[in-house]
């Protein structure tokens, strides 16, 4: 059935929503997501085809219990209307966001492109959001059955620079804390004045300690997301004050702003222009980022790991070199959501055939 929803996405629907501009297919697929949301039987009936349970693939991770490890990605549900659409399509938790203090309407459209041969994505959004006061009073009333991350960005406008800065993202921390299982600290945002960004070291240091994370740090879970773009010392650098900062674990990684090695013709990348790339051209980049991150840290804390993962192997990929969960976004989008049960079905079969009982025993590589 589930191989069936697959070839059915990828014959007709995928040629349909690809001959849209690719924002308008994702509006289209949000405003289907919230259908799912709006009707409980409608949920009842899709988690009958998509969820896949099995106690192999259960976690408790900061004290929080996960019936599965894929997650929906940032950036997919930027304003927390698929919270429980996200379970029924079989999702073991969501990251909502980034959501920022004030709401913004982001860049100027386009700016979302396809890499069909690469199957891959740009996207410069710049974090277009309702704000973080408009979507925490909507999680109020409809917190999910799944584990919830609300990810937190600063409001894109580069006013806001220096102490303006940290203030926005205070604001931020402090709404999510009221609702969130986990806080990802998205740094690799807009500038925060003199061309630094958050990835900057003493910029984070700053943002961290503003943020009081270390002694918020068993109240929530907070978290750090780290651009794929990052040399393995900066990422060690900022790893290091993270840790002294109290932060439970790393989401790996946010997009790149590379184009080197891909097949999309070069003058389709200059018409396309800057934006982050996603998808399974910066896979072997995010899990070779985890696995340092993981040798690293001695395996002691959470990784999310995420970039690039559009099938079971990619996905086992992330999980052997260190990652606990795992995220989707451009994968979603090329493969329909029937990719969450295969990857589910997958790594359940292969723990079968390894003789293993948990996602826990894995071997890390
Ligand atoms: C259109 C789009 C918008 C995104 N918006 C955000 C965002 O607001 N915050 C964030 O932390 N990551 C954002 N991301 C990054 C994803 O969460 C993820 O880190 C990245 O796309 C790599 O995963 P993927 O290859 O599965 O897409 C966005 C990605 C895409 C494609």
């Amino acid at each position: 059935m589930v191989q069936m929803a697959g070839m059915l996405y990828q014959s007709i629907l995928r040629p349909l929503l690809f001959r849209m501009d690719p924002e308008r297919s994702h509006e289209l697929a949000v405003e289907s997501g919230k259908l799912l949301n709006k009707y409980p039987l409608l949920q009842k009936i899709t988690s009958l085809f998509l969820q896949f349970e099995d106690e192999r693939l259960k976690q408790n991770i900061w004290g929080i219990e996960f019936s599965n490890p894929i997650g929906l990605a940032a950036g997919f549900d930027k304003n927390a209307q698929l919270l429980h659409a996200a379970g029924a399509l079989g999702f073991g938790f969501i990251e909502i966001g980034s959501i920022t203090a004030e709401a913004n309407p982001g860049n100027k459209k386009p700016r979302m492109f396809r890499l069909y041969p690469d199957r891959s994505l740009i996207n410069r959004m710049g974090l277009n959001n309702d704000g973080a006061e408009t979507i925490l009073k909507r999680i109020k009333n409809q917190h999910p059955a799944i584990p919830l991350g609300i990810n937190i960005a600063k409001t894109n406008s580069p006013d806001k620079m220096g102490d303006e800065a940290l203030r926005d993202y205070q604001f931020s921390y402090k709404a999510a804390r009221e609702a969130a299982d986990y806080i990802t600290i998205n740094i690799s945002c807009p500038n925060t004045g003199k061309g630094k960004t958050f990835e900057d070291p003493s910029a984070l240091a700053e943002l961290l300690s503003a943020l009081e994370t270390r002694k918020e740090a068993g109240a929530v879970n907070p978290l750090v997301k780290l651009s794929v773009d990052l040399s393995e010392s900066r990422m060690k650098k900022l790893v290091d004050i993270c840790e002294d900062n109290g932060i439970r674990g790393y989401v790996v990684a946010n997009t790149s702003s590379s184009r080197s090695d891909l097949s999309t013709s070069p003058s389709k990348l200059a018409r396309i222009g800057s934006g982050g790339l996603s998808g399974k051209a910066i896979a072997n980049r995010s899990t070779a980022m985890i696995r340092t991150l993981y040798q690293y840290l001695d395996g002691q804390k959470p990784i999310i790991g995420v970039g690039g993962i559009d099938s079971f192997e990619e996905a086992l990929n992330k999980l052997t070199a260190g990652a606990d969960l795992i995220q989707l976004y451009t994968g979603l989008v090329y493969e329909g959501p029937s990719l969450i049960k295969r990857i589910n079905r997958g790594l359940v079969r292969y723990l079968e055939k390894e003789g293993l009982n948990s996602l826990r025993q894995l071997p890390r590589s």
